[in-house]
Parts: structure tokens; C-alpha cells; sequence
């Protein structure tokens, strides 16, 4: 029998905020307490939602409407919770996520300014019962995130979203930030230009409550 519980946990913020390296170090941190944990992110996390992935960052010379983009998101989304998330949480799994339906609000809705309705009408179709148990945000402003997204790029150069303007990442922090503030109960903002164990050890507290609550249930 299934003594614990699944979680479902996820970690938000513009680009560059270091987002891949603490979700990284949070998982070490939490296998380490014993805890299983699954790490996964969107859009991807499995064969299928990985190719929508590939087609929503890549740039080629046919432009994306904002519609298609918003709806391959929830495409990815919604194998990605079918194959992977709710199996994971259902067998008792931690899942740390790197991204999910918030920055669908923060990017198509804040960023590109589709309405936040019909973003809510995509999300009773594909998770109407499922929302992150935890949602930590990595706050960064976006001079710092962008300059440090440009330094990791190499010569790879930047995907169809890194090559938006300052303007649009300031939409979507601005975006974030409210949700934030609307669902303080789930959020944790985290101020994201300290030192990386400094934040770190930010995201450690916030999710240290939750493994005192992970005692063995009957
Ligand atoms: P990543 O850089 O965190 O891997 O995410 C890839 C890009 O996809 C990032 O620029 C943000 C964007 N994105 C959205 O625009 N909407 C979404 O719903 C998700 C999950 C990501």
C-alpha cells in the first residue's frame, strides 16, 4: 500500500533567474531526505510533449500565431500530466516541475496579452482538479535575468521566446508577481539576485514544512 503522499510542486520566473540549477539542487536536497522525487519540466517532460517543445521554441521562417502557441502548450501539458505527473504523484512521488500552467498566465497572457479567461477555458479542459501543491517563484528584475540568459546562450543563440524584447519579460514578472500576491497560500516568492546558496537555502525553508507534514499515513 501507498504509506505517502504525492506532491506536486513547481518553480516559476523569467529567463535567466537559475530556475534548472535550483530545481536541480532542491531534488538532491529532497532525495536526500528520503523522499522520491520525479524532476520534470515543461513544455516536455515526455517523448511526445518534448517534440511539441521543440516546435514551440524553435524559430523558423513560418510565424506562430499566439492561438497556436497557446494551445500546444496545453497539448504538452496535457500528455505531460496523463503520462507522467498524475501517475508520479498517484504512486507517491514528489514532482518537481520547471514551469507549468502559470507560465502559460505569464506568457501568453501577460507577455503576448491573451485574455486570462481563456487561458482559465484550456485549463477546465486539461487539469481542472490538478494545481501545484507549491508554486516557488525565482524574482529576479529583468535586466539581471536577461543578461544572465545571454551569458548561458553561447553560440547556440536564443529560442523564439529568449528573443523577445525587455518589454514583454517585464510583462510577464509583472504577471507573476501578481499571481503571487492573488494566491499567497500556494506561492513563495523568492528573491532570486542573492548568491545561489543563498537562495537555495530560501527554497529549502519553503519546502521544509511540507516534508513535516509527509508522516506515514494508514
Ligand atoms: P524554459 O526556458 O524554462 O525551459 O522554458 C521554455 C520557454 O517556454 C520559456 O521561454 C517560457 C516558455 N513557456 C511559455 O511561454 N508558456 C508556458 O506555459 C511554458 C510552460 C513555458
Amino acid at each position: 500500500m501507498n504509506s505517502v503522499q504525492g506532491r506536486f510542486i513547481t518553480f516559476e520566473g523569467g529567463e535567466g533567474v537559475g530556475k534548472s540549477t535550483q530545481i536541480r539542487r532542491a531534488a538532491a536536497w529532497l532525495e536526500a531526505q528520503g523522499v522520491v522525487v520525479v524532476l520534470t519540466r515543461e513544455p516536455g517532460g515526455t517523448p511526445r510533449a518534448e517534440q511539441l517543445r521543440r516546435i514551440l521554441l524553435e524559430r523558423t521562417d513560418e510565424p506562430m500565431p499566439q492561438s497556436c502557441e497557446l494551445l500546444l502548450m496545453f497539448a504538452a501539458r496535457a500528455s505531460h500530466l496523463a503520462n507522467l505527473i498524475e501517475p508520479a504523484v498517484a504512486r507517491g512521488a514528489w514532482v518537481l516541475c520547471d514551469r507549468f500552467t502559470d507560465a502559460t498566465y505569464a506568457y501568453q497572457g501577460g507577455g503576448r496579452g491573451l485574455p486570462a479567461a481563456d487561458i482559465d477555458a484550456l485549463v477546465r479542459i486539461v487539469h481542472p482538479q490538478r494545481q501545484p501543491d507549491l508554486t516557488v517563484l525565482l524574482d529576479a528584475p529583468v535586466a539581471v535575468g536577461m543578461a544572465r540568459a545571454r551569458a548561458r546562450n553561447g553560440t547556440g543563440g536564443p529560442d523564439r521566446f529568449e528573443s523577445e524584447r525587455a518589454e514583454f519579460f517585464e510583462r510577464v514578472r509583472q504577471n507573476y508577481l501578481q499571481r503571487a500576491a492573488q494566491e499567497s497560500g500556494r506561492f513563495r516568492v523568492v528573491d532570486a539576485t542573492g548568491a545561489l546558496e543563498h537562495v537555495e537555502a530560501a527554497i529549502r525553508a519553503a519546502l521544509q514544512p511540507m516534508l513535516v507534514t509527509q508522516a506515514p499515513s494508514r
